[in-house]
């Protein structure tokens, strides 16, 4: 008798097959695929990806499911279908999306993406955490990531799906994907395992907007606890790693890559370009960084980055000192 996880495990591997056929054989899949195309993917990482698509239609899934004796039941566990309201029964959660599946890092399907081909809403749909999908604990990519980020010592850290795939296709496989949600501890600490003992180095891709900003202050201390560098690449406006790598090439990111400024250096240049250097902006600074520095548990380099920020912004190390002591408990 395999265990819940086995089974779950099981039928996802078998849904992305099902999946996979539509996008590539079935005559219903033709606009995605077309779709696929026009968006410059190659259809190697297609494949190496899984990347799939859900027929429009409330039960092409649960029509497979059953043909094939699966349980609904554990289908609904894996978040695959949703109990109707009303009535009895169930109705696929992905449809007309093309899909890709989640893998944890020893390559297990633990999950699915969804993207319209549209403009609708929601632009993309994702199962819900599961007995075997932990969404704060999961990289997308990291499974085929893991070999080139041992070897290169450094990773890329994405936001979404086609970012990914883009990285992947440029010679970037060193690259994984948060997925939309901030980076969170679980995250860095299985990086690190993923990228070995050697040194290692984290870059932060963001796009210009700088939503990821904030979420990333919070995660200086993880990187330190962990042993990993990390660094910060800024898209020029409007890019995301998709549509710079089709538009600028790999080379030009590698330009980017080689002047990332550390994750700590660039939060104090946004905050001095946020609030400036006269007065008010120099209090402003420390008001903001004091609680990122507060995280950080070792005390040598603590006091490494107080220093730094210190004199960065011209203003006393004591001063600076003391608002972090005024963040502890
Ligand atoms: N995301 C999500 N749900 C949404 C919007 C975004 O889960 N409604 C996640 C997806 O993983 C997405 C990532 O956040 O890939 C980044 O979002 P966004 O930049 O809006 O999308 P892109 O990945 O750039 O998608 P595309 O290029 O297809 O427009
Ligand atoms: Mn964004
Ligand atoms: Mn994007
Ligand atoms: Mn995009
Ligand atoms: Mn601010």
């Amino acid at each position: 008798e395999a265990s819940q996880r086995e089974q779950l495990l099981g039928l996802n591997r078998r849904v992305m097959e099902f999946y996979q056929e539509m996008l590539l054989k079935n005559p219903r899949g033709r606009g995605a695929r077309s779709y696929l195309e026009k968006r410059g993917m190659d259809p190697e990482i297609l494949r190496q990806f899984g990347i799939g698509f859900a027929p429009p239609g409330w039960d092409n899934l649960i029509g497979f499911l059953r043909k094939n004796r699966f349980s609904l039941s554990l289908a609904e566990k894996a978040g695959l279908i949703v109990p109707r309201k009303q009535q009895n029964g169930y109705y696929d959660r992905f449809r007309n999306r093309v899909i890709f599946p989640i893998r944890d890092v020893t390559g297990q399907v633990v999950a699915f993406g969804g993207r319209v081909m549209d403009e609708a809403l929601p632009k993309y749909l994702n199962s819900p955490e599961s007995p075997v999908y932990h969404k704060r604990s999961t990289l997308y990519g990291l499974h085929a990531a893991r070999s080139a980020c041992r070897s290169r010592g450094r990773v890329y850290i994405v936001e979404g799906y086609f970012d990914l795939l883009a990285m992947h296709q440029h010679g970037l496989t060193n690259s994984v994907a948060t997925l939309g949600t901030s980076l969170t501890r679980d995250h860095i600490r299985r990086l690190s395992r993923a990228a070995g003992s050697g040194d290692k180095k984290a870059y932060l891709v963001f796009d210009s907007d700088a939503a990821g900003v904030n979420a990333a202050k919070r995660t200086i201390g993880a990187f330190l606890e962990e042993g990993m560098e990390a660094a910060v690449i800024l898209l020029p406006p409007g890019h995301d790693p998709d549509s710079y790598l089709f538009d600028q090439g790999a080379e030009a990111f590698d330009r980017l890559a080689q002047k990332a400024p550390t994750l700590f250096g660039f939060l104090i240049e946004n905050a001095v370009s946020a609030h400036g250097l006269a007065l008010e902006g120099k209090v402003k600074i420390i008001t903001e960084m004091a609680p990122v520095l507060a995280e950080i548990q070792d005390a040598v380099a603590r006091s490494v980055y107080i220093q730094h920020l210190a004199e960065t912004i011209g203003v006393d190390e004591a001063a600076v000192l003391e608002k972090v002591r005024q963040q502890q408990p």
